[in-house]
């Protein structure tokens, strides 16, 4: 499995010859100037929630690679009367893609469209493939309910929002590891806007200080499991 940094909290994930992509937003970018979006491949999207800073890209991506739009059932829909084409999950729900196994689970955080609409829950995502797991938390605060991900998952890596203010910041992502039982962390929303700028020097320190190993990407940076 390769994991690919598109900045904020954008991902590819490359499983076998599948290509996913995790929450658009690069257009929107300044520090993602130089990823073209007319180059990412992708077989699935996946939408953690409907803010402007995931789905951005969404629909001009999906249009032009045929992507399958992999979220909550109202984001689907949004999606759907665009003309694009998607598979609606909910919470607790779990599917298995010809990829791996993905579970939408929970998350606290809001979900409203850019133009205000209504786009469900917000959500994070399990996915087990090529016999790695990953967790992608989506925006959130930290929450109990991660703890019932290691009930049921042993996780290889746990990507997880750093930026504090409308996330879990540091702290609550170290608390967070802890629950879902995974010490190799991914930081993501991070730096973009003014409000989620961190030191990432003090960020990797707390990390490292309780055992834990954060990895902080360049964008445009990949790494494998
Ligand atoms: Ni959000
Ligand atoms: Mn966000």
């Amino acid at each position: 499995m390769k994991i690919t940094f598109y900045g904020h909290a954008s991902l590819g994930i490359q499983i076998g010859d599948t290509h996913i992509l995790v929450d658009p937003f690069i257009t929107g970018n300044p520090n993602a100037s130089s990823i073209d979006i007319n180059n990412l491949k992708a077989d699935y999207i996946l939408v953690t929630h409907a803010h402007q800073d995931h789905i951005l890209d969404v629909e001009t991506i999906a249009k032009r690679t045929n992507a399958v739009i992999i979220s909550n059932y109202e984001i689907v829909t949004y999606f759907g009367n665009l003309g694009l084409e998607g598979h609606p999950m909910n919470h607790g729900g779990q599917w298995d893609f010809e990829f791996g196994t993905v579970k939408y689970v929970n998350a606290i955080h809001t979900s409203s469209f850019p133009d205000g609409s209504y786009g469900g829950q917000p959500g994070g995502f399990v996915i087990e493939g090529e016999h790695k797991n990953i967790y992608i938390a989506g925006d959130t605060a930290l929450t109990f309910d991660m703890k019932l991900i290691p009930l049921q998952t042993k996780l290889d890596l746990a990507i997880l929002p750093i930026g504090d203010n409308f996330t879990m910041g540091i702290d609550d992502a170290i608390l967070a590891s802890d629950f879902v039982e995974c010490d190799k962390i991914l930081g993501y929303h991070f730096d973009t806007f003014g409000y989620i700028e961190i030191d990432h020097e003090v960020a990797k320190r707390k990390f490292f200080e309780k055992d834990k190993d954060l990895m902080l990407l360049e964008i445009g940076g990949s790494l494998e499991l």
